[in-house]
């Protein structure tokens, strides 16, 4: 139970995100020749931070936890969004139980913005000790057709996602050898989720330093209204929760406002439009931070952004 409300916190954090951001469209395109300029409109940037911390850590839990969440996001397209595709390094660290991290890809419809009506997938990597038993990093995935009220839940744990037959990774995988901070090889998630044009399935590709290949789908009965279709938003970013006193690791543990060379990155972001073309992201989106001191995203420049923060001293 204490999970299933960790899973909704952290889809709640992001709803307010793009709740309190509403499309605006002011700030200048971007990206020049791509087909439908709408697509990569950014939303305008409000600094309502005060407000995000406290509707997204308030109600549930002890009142002590608090969510950060710092990454991009869009939902500007009038066809909404297909599917997305996108590369993360994977890092890992020591939790204790009540703190989580995670690296997440978003795929949302939000309805009219109320709790119930929140239909996402979740895709990426996740450290979360209450969850797994464990301190490791772990592929993840988690999907809700209202909010997490009565459906959806992380990984296999109802059902909902359909694993491929001789899929190379399962939800809830541990991925050992993840990435060091300062060093050259990195540890790469590289994920793609697709709508299938003709059943409407959402198709989840997973590769761990290989091409993403079929692991599996959320099938399009799992899903009412628009989301069935399409998404509304797409968000890349680092989401983290624990206790006030307790401040968990985003991404590598490195700010990239001050170490952008150490930081964590989300990679070869490209989004997906009704016809199932995939466009590179080759400006900057909005970005959303809760608490910019602590956890911070560069632009993005040529699809990849840097994220993370707080634990690692700065070298
Ligand atoms: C897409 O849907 C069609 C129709 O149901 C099906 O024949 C095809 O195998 C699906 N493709 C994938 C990759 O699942
Ligand atoms: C731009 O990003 C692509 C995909 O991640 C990469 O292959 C390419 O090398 C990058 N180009 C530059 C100039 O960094």
């Amino acid at each position: 139970m204490l999970n299933e409300m960790r899973g909704v916190l952290l889809v709640a954090a992001v709803s307010m995100l793009l709740v309190c951001h509403g499309a605006d469209g002011s700030r200048s395109i971007p990206v020049t020749e791509d087909a439908n300029p709408k697509f990569f409109v950014p939303l305008n940037e409000a600094n309502s931070t005060p407000r995000l911390i406290n509707q997204a850590s308030a109600p549930q839990g002890s009142g002590a936890d608090v969510t950060y969440f710092a990454g991009h996001g869009v939902a500007t397209a009038p066809d909404g969004y297909y599917g997305f595709i996108g590369t993360m390094d994977v890092y890992g660290f020591t939790l204790t139980q009540g703190q989580e991290s995670a690296a997440a890809v978003w795929i949302s419809d939000e309805g009219d913005f109320s709790p119930s009506n929140l239909k996402t997938i979740m895709i990426g990597w996740e450290v979360l000790p209450a969850e797994y038993g464990d301190s490791q990093t772990h592929f993840f995935t988690k999907w809700t057709n209202d909010g997490f009220i009565s459906t959806g839940c992380l990984n296999q744990k109802c059902l909902g996602f359909q694993p491929e037959k001789g899929a190379t990774i399962a939800p809830g995988a541990v991925i050992d050898h993840t990435s060091s901070p300062k060093g050259a090889n990195k540890r790469n998630l590289n994920l793609k989720i697709i709508k299938n044009g003709t059943s409407g399935d959402w198709l989840v590709h997973c590769g761990v330093d290989r091409d993403p290949e079929l692991i599996g789908r959320f099938p399009r009965s799992l899903f009412t209204g628009g989301f069935a279709d399409r998404a509304v938003g797409i968000t890349f970013g680092g989401v983290v929760m624990a206790p006030v006193t307790k401040p968990p690791p985003m991404g590598s543990g490195y700010i990239p406002t001050t170490d952008a060379r150490s930081s964590a990155s989300i990679s070869n972001i490209q989004l997906v439009d009704r016809d199932g073309h995939a466009w590179p992201v080759k400006g900057d989106l909005p970005k959303f931070e809760t608490n910019r001191n602590a956890y911070a995203v560069s632009p993005i420049v040529n699809g990849t952004f840097f994220y993370g923060g707080y634990e690692q001293p700065v070298v």
